[in-house]
């Protein structure tokens, strides 16, 4: 354990107003002296993850002057010790650049490593490896940017002595503890272009459109493209749905003139009397089931039960790349430059949170913890529904 300091360059700091007041955080005015921290992304890209790198890389070193050792491929890379010491010039001009400068995998669970994905079924616990490599490197804490699987293996690492604090990231906007993950904006923006691009084919050849969208068992990406691309139906996980019901609406729209109709399909959404589509299973990640497919076996069913020409279009893992939007940008380095002020504040084992438009702080997330949802009953599916949306149960 560092003795505590009293830091000069936190008074210079503030005084040039680099500080930033994070509620729910204590300063005591007195921090332990940091000088080394490690970072990783982790979980499936999104985009903002090197918004997040940069932020961090350059609010440690301008305003704390702390080093930062940048992990490749997410906790792989602290398993095998695998990295390097980031440099201002490392983080420079990749702020609009889509994915993470320092690889990810959604693979890798150090209490369950699969050394060689080519014999998955050989799974060990190397969260050994992990605490020594923390500890070579004399790293006084680790930030961990990811989404669900990352953060619930932070939780558990920190139980081993790993001071850590957790970024959420995710496409999906399914972490819970936060209103909002960073690369959820930037998947809707991009969700929603595509909608629109397929509405202009879908009424001229008066076909139905389905859209695949991702978001494993949370709804929101459906939701909220589907709301903003003039849906006229949108399935998500946490409403099943009645095949009846949607070629009801499909067909209503028919008859009254809208010979077109788009269909918006999160790609964890169920009948109520099916099962929801497995496209693959990955051993040893974190989540081990990956979703896909839905849409393809919607889209018979639909053109068999209403006899209209219907096509689907699985956006998949475009919705993850491209140039982050400015809105994630922002929310990305708000994310990074509250972590390093954790960290130099000795809060560890908890997570930067958005509440409503302020940046907090909560508990890291316990594993087994389930995933944040939308409520059948929120103000956002009354919303749609006030506006003739069919979410396919009524
Ligand atoms: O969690 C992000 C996400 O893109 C999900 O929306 C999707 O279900 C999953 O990752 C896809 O994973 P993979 O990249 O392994 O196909």
């Amino acid at each position: 354990m560092q003795p505590a300091l009293s830091v000069p360059w936190r008074a210079t700091a503030r005084k040039k107003n680099l500080l930033l007041t994070i509620p729910g955080l204590c300063h005591t005015g007195t921090v332990n002296r940091i000088q080394r921290i490690g970072l990783l992304t982790g979980g499936g890209d999104a985009p903002g993850l090197n918004a997040v790198v940069r932020g961090v890389v350059k609010a440690a070193i301008n305003s704390y002057g702390i080093r930062v050792f940048g992990f490749y491929d997410a906790f792989r890379g602290l398993v095998r010790g695998k990295g390097k010491w980031l440099h201002w010039n490392n983080v420079s001009g990749i702020l609009t650049q889509g994915g993470t400068i320092l690889g990810t995998t959604n693979r890798d669970n150090p209490f369950h490593y699969v050394d060689n994905h080519r014999r998955p079924e050989r799974t060990r616990d190397a969260s050994g490896d992990v605490v020594r490599n923390y500890r070579k490197l004399k790293l006084d804490a680790l930030i961990a940017v990811g989404g669900d699987g990352t953060l619930q293996c932070s939780c558990r690492m920190s139980g081993l002595g790993l001071r850590i604090v957790g970024v959420p990231k995710t496409i999906d906007n399914d972490v819970r503890g936060t209103d909002l993950t960073f690369g959820f904006n930037t998947a809707v923006t991009t969700a929603t272009e595509a909608i629109d691009k397929l509405h202009s084919t879908a009424a001229s050849h008066h076909r139905v459109m389905l859209v695949e969208v991702m978001g494993r068992t949370a709804g929101w990406l459906a939701l909220t493209s589907g709301v903003a691309g003039g849906a006229d139906v949108i399935l998500i996980p946490e409403i099943p749905y009645r095949l009846d019901a949607v070629c009801a609406k499909i067909m209503h729209r028919n008859r009254s003139g809208k010979r077109f109709s788009i269909v918006v399909v999160s790609e964890g959404a169920r009948a109520v009397d099916g099962e929801i589509v497995v496209r693959d299973r990955v051993a040893g990640s974190f989540e081990q089931v990956r979703l896909g497919g839905i849409s393809a076996i919607l889209a018979r069913q639909i053109e068999g039960r209403t006899g209209l020409e219907t096509r689907y279009t699985i956006l998949g893992h475009l919705q993850r790349g491209g140039t982050p939007t400015p809105f994630d940008r922002f929310l990305a380095t708000r994310f990074a430059t509250a972590a390093v002020e954790m960290v130099t504040s000795g809060q560890f084992n908890r997570m930067v949170s958005l509440r409503g438009d302020t940046v907090t702080s909560v508990p890291l997330s316990i594993p087994g913890c389930a995933p944040r949802l939308v409520s059948p009953r929120s103000q956002d599916i009354r919303m749609a529904r006030s506006i003739g949306t069919c979410f396919g149960d009524e």
